[in-house]
This record gives C-alpha cells, structure tokens and sequence, in this order.
C-alpha cells in the first residue's frame, strides 16, 4: 500500500496516518511507557461495557499501533489487530515483543477486514475515531458480520455524531456548544489541517484528510441490516478527549462545564451476531 499523497481520499489519509505513527508513539497523549510499564491504554467506559474477553478470539479494527489491541490481550483475549497503515502494524509487532505479549497484527483496509483477518471471532471492536475515514458503513458492517462466529459480539465506542457539529474553533463556552455544521452531510469534507490532534505543537507536511459523518441512525441500520441485533445503543454526556476545548476533564473523562448545555458527548453500541 503506497503512503504517497494522491487523488485518492484513502491514500491522502494514509499518507496522514503513516506520519502520525511516530510522533503518536512519542507522545504523551498514547502513553505508551505506562503501557509498558503495565497500565491498560482501554478506558473505564469500554472497560464497564464490552465484558470479559478472557480466552476469546477478538478482532481489533483500526488498531493504530496496537495499544488498545495489546491490552485486551493482556486481558487474556487472543487478539487480532487490523490496520491499513504499515507504519503503525510495524509499531504494532514492536511493541508486543517489548510488552512480551501474544498477539497477532495484520496490515489491510477495513473494507478487507473479513479476507485479510479471517473469521470466527468471539468479539469485534472498534473505538474513539474510527468511523470518520470510511467511507461506505454497509461495507464495514458486512465485514464485520462475517468476521464474527455466530452468537458472537460487535462492540463500538465513538465520538457522538452530535459533536462534529458543534464549533470547536470557538472562543467561548457559548460558542463551542452552537452548532455550526450539518449533521447530514453526503460524501466526504476535505481537510487541510497540519496539526497532529496528540501533538498539536507538530506541523504535519501530509495535512489533507477525508472524512466521512456517520449519523448514529446510518450505524444501528448498517448493523441490522448485516444481520446483528442491538443489545444497547447507550448516548452518553461524556469523552474521552477534549471534542471542544472547553470540555472539562474530570480525572476520567471530558465533560461539559457548568452552565453548558448537557449534549450526548459521545455513544456505544453492541450487538450480537444471531
Ligand atoms: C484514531 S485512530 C484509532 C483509534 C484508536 N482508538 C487509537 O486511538 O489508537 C484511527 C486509525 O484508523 C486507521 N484507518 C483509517 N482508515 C482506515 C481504513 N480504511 N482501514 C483500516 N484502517 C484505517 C488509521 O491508520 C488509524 O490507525
């Protein structure tokens, strides 16, 4: 898969993703020397919702470089990380030799996730930023519909749909809780944005990305109908970074001040394959 920047939309974002993997790795946002040193990268909230995944076969898509992936297998899964960047799959392989942990990485799009990863999983995951570069949903449920065995489970966590409508170049509390973009909105938006979201302080020289809104109601539907049943769609008033800066950090999440509107923040879904 070629990182160099084109017309393609997948391959500008490649291109992104592949000279993020470094500064990701250096920064203080991935934590990876607490990793290291035995902390889980997985948040509270997926941590109370996705249930045990001792001994389970579980696929991890859009792995970045494997944190999340790493730590489920420390929770004893046997785990499967899936990533279409080369950088972060190497990263990936990398970081479970220091850890000293079993897990496996394979490097394809989502859209081959079922052919590149195989099937018969326990347990489908995705979490906190994955929707946005894919651009076709029923493909990514199709995929994952075959990747489970049957009586096994998808879970998600994301960013609510809600908020990339929100104004996060806004100065004030007032302004970043006015909405300022559609919630519906066909094909992709261009960005020209060279700031790392973990390393704002990093000028990246691939700075184009495409990116896709996914309503939540697109999310449950693509999953019906691939054949999952809902177990939960929860909307919750909380994050895991700070969507608009004057979100306020509460030692776990990001939430919204006092006196702001209490908006759904972010949600998650599990469904379970018949
Ligand atoms: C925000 S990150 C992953 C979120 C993860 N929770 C984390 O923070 O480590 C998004 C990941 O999606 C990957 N990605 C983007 N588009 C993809 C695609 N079409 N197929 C597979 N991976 C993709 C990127 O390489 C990146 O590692």
């Amino acid at each position: 898969m070629s990182a160099e920047a084109t017309d393609d939309p997948l391959a500008d974002n490649l291109a992104r993703w592949e000279e993020q993997v470094d500064i990701h790795l250096a920064s203080g946002f991935y934590r990876v020397k607490e990793f290291l040193g035995g902390e889980t990268s997985l948040d509270p909230l997926v941590l109370s919702e996705i249930g045990d995944v001792a001994g389970k076969k579980l696929l991890h898509l859009q792995c970045h470089f494997g944190l999340d992936t790493l730590s489920f297998a420390r929770m004893g899964a046997k785990a499967t990380g899936l990533d279409f960047s080369p950088k972060a799959i190497a990263a990936a392989r990398k970081l479970a030799a220091e850890a000293g942990l079993d897990a496996r990485f394979v490097n394809a799009r989502v859209d081959e996730a079922a052919k590149a990863a195989g099937t018969g999983y326990d347990i489908v995951f995705a979490s906190w930023g994955t929707l946005m570069w894919l651009p076709d949903l029923t493909v990514w449920a199709g995929n994952i519909a075959e990747c489970l065995m049957p009586g096994g489970t998808f879970y998600l966590a994301e960013g609510h749909p809600l908020l990339w409508t929100l104004d996060d170049e806004g100065k004030t509390v007032a302004e970043n809780f006015r909405i300022v973009r559609s919630y519906f909105l066909d094909g992709p938006q261009q960005w020209e944005n060279a700031h790392d979201y973990a390393e704002p302080g990093i000028a990246l020289t691939h700075f184009k990305s495409h990116e896709w809104q996914h309503t939540l109601g697109e999310v449950v539907t693509v999953l019906a109908e691939a054949g999952l049943r809902i177990d939960f769609l929860h909307e919750h008033d909380r994050l895991v970074w700070a969507g608009v800066p004057s979100l306020e950090w509460d030692g776990t999440f990001y939430r919204a001040p006092e006196g702001a509107p209490r908006l759904p923040l972010s949600y998650s879904v599990r469904a379970r394959k018949a």
